[in-house]
């Protein structure tokens, strides 16, 4: 008997590049150690899970998300301080405003193509979503399996990148706002940000995946710029490909858990006069890397 049969847990893959969700499961209730390996299995062969109809506190989502490791801080963003007092770990991503001052980041604007926190040396290794309130129309959520992109690139673009490495625009967030503390740039060549290669190898699948966090400022280190727009360009134009792609649409309670290392993602824009609410959480990481080895395999 397999282990989602043992722990009653059942996983329903969504029938595109990646998602599944995760059935006969109540996060708030403790969670033992046959029941966690069976969705951190599902999790590396999905990529993206989906818990529906939770009904869960900051502290019940703390503990969950940290049964996959220790957790970040909320990030720099636009806005200020948007974590949760007494919890810095988790990060408000909201359009409400109180007093007329946000409570959350990103607003209601489409967020592009991105990995959490790509411009830091170490990355997390996911991300949970949890949806407290959530707007009629729009706000979806699309994630993108970057297993594939990589499986299915054209051969001359392969081996364009193995080997090469990308810089990570750490000065703006996924909507384009300028993080509080950050200066604007003009040349990619002088962004901030971590360098990492664009092919990673994720340490639990040994999978590669592109790497490529946000498009914006991004260099390829040693080419000429224009050189590296172009690369660019041309990895970006497959990786969005919307047969990789699957689109979460939100319902109150939803957990989203994705794979930061193999998994990129984007939101829709909403209307601003409707209100959304999440609680977000990102389990640290370590430095990306690549394997050679995996090629030959
Ligand atoms: C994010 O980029 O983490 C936000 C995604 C969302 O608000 O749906």
């Amino acid at each position: 008997m397999d282990l989602p049969q043992r722990t009653g847990i059942t996983v329903i893959p969504t029938g595109a590049a990646l998602g599944a969700d995760v059935a006969g499961f109540d996060l708030a209730k403790p969670l033992d150690a046959a029941a966690f390996r069976a969705i951190e299995a599902a999790w590396h062969g999905h990529l993206v899970l989906r818990f529906r109809g939770q009904q869960l506190d900051d502290p019940g989502l703390l503990a969950f998300a940290r049964r996959f490791g220790d957790l970040d801080r909320a990030p720099v963003h636009a806005v200020g301080d948007t974590d949760v007092d007494p919890y810095p770990e988790i990060t408000v991503m909201s359009n409400i405003k109180v007093d007329g001052k946000p409570i959350g980041n990103l607003g209601h604007y489409e967020a592009e193509w991105h990995t959490d926190m790509s411009y830091n040396e170490k990355t997390p290794i996911g991300s949970l979503l949890y949806a407290l309130e959530v707007p009629p129309a729009g706000g979806d959520t699309g994630f993108s399996n970057l297993y594939r992109a990589f499986e299915t690139l054209p051969g001359e673009l392969k081996r364009a990148i193995i080997g090469k490495s990308c810089k990570h625009d750490s000065s703006r967030t996924s909507v384009g706002d300028l993080r509080k503390g950050f200066k604007d740039v003009a040349d990619p060549r002088e962004a901030p940000g971590a360098v990492h290669p664009i092919v990673r190898t994720h340490p639990a699948t040994r999978r590669n995946a592109l790497f490529l966090g946000r498009r914006r400022n991004a260099y390829i280190v040693g080419l000429p710029l224009a050189e590296s727009e172009d690369l660019l360009n041309r990895l970006w134009a497959h990786a969005s490909k919307p047969e990789f792609a699957w689109y979460q649409q939100w319902k109150v309670g939803d957990l989203i858990l994705w794979d930061n290392r193999c998994a990129m993602h984007r939101r829709d824009a909403f209307d601003p006069a409707s209100r959304r609410l999440m609680h977000r959480t990102q389990i640290q990481g370590d430095r990306p890397f690549f394997d050679p080895a995996t090629l030959a395999a």
